[in-house]
């Protein structure tokens, strides 16, 4: 195992940025896009590694997970897959003696507009915290599947009273010599996920471009970790230093907040 330190001073072995026990305790931390929950996708592969995950948050400051599994071509799960399983989780979190909740919710691939309407006006959809008020979407990678609608799809969903937020704007290559897509869809209503590996380079030098001008160039921002195991999560803390450190103070309370909003919205939904 090779220490090293990343570009933000976070500890890194082997890739995985350790939680610093000496690290002054903030404000708790919402991380509303991570696949923690176990053997359901191609995130925590087993209960035992959700739970390592599920550690790691705390020692981290977070204390609220959304689990976003996916929603795709190749692993489709609904809100009749994932509510249970959450609710499972949850009961090993308590036995384990591990103070962190988790939410249902999922990341939803886009591709055929369609498609996503129909699936959404049948209720099969697991949004953020099973609620009706944020739902995680996502592209694929392919820059030929983007969907031509993408904007009318965004103004579809808020005019059903639902904000959506996109998913690691700043990881899909057809947007880092085109930002001005992501604009449109911002114009449309969308909310823009960035993913804290992307900000602290993890993902290479055109995530952590686009994600820091997306950040100069978007207010509704918010960060997650789209975290998938120990060695693909570098926390919420680190995420939020980052833009402390490179878009002031200001900034990095402004979504902060914005995240702890969602999150008592999300809270509300479950009660
Ligand atoms: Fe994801």
């Amino acid at each position: 195992m090779t220490p090293q330190t990343s570009n933000q001073g976070v500890t890194m072995v082997d890739g995985v940025a350790a939680a610093d026990p000496s690290k002054p305790k903030g404000p708790p931390l919402l991380d509303l896009h991570c696949h923690i929950l176990p053997g359901v996708d191609d995130g925590a592969q087993s209960l035992e590694e959700a739970l390592a995950m599920a550690r790691y948050n705390v020692e981290d400051g977070v204390t609220c997970v959304v689990a976003t599994p996916h929603c795709h071509r190749y692993i489709h799960l609904l809100r009749s897959d994932i509510v249970p399983a959450v609710a499972r989780f949850n009961e090993a979190l308590r036995a384990a003696a591990i103070p962190l909740a988790v939410l249902p919710g999922s990341e939803i691939q886009v591709v055929d507009t369609e498609a996503y309407k129909r699936e959404f006006e049948q209720g099969e959809y697991c949004h953020l915290g099973d609620g009706q008020e944020f739902t995680l979407l996502e592209f694929n990678w392919e820059r030929a599947l983007f969907p031509h609608d993408a904007d009318e799809l965004i103004r579809w969903i808020r005019g059903k009273g639902m904000t959506p937020i996109i998913a690691h704007p700043e990881r899909y290559e057809f947007f880092w010599d085109d930002l001005k897509r992501v604009a449109g869809l911002v114009e449309a209503g969308a909310w823009l996920q960035v993913t804290v590996d992307s900000l602290i380079g993890n993902h290479g030098p055109a995530p952590l471009k686009a994600g820091g001008e997306l950040l100069l160039r978007h207010e509704e921002i918010v960060l997650a970790s789209d975290a998938h195991n120990l060695n693909r999560c570098s926390g919420m803390a680190a995420g939020y230093q980052w833009v402390q450190k490179n878009a002031g103070d200001e900034r990095a309370a402004d979504i902060l907040s914005r995240g702890n909003r969602i999150r008592s919205r999300l809270e509300k939904t479950e009660d």
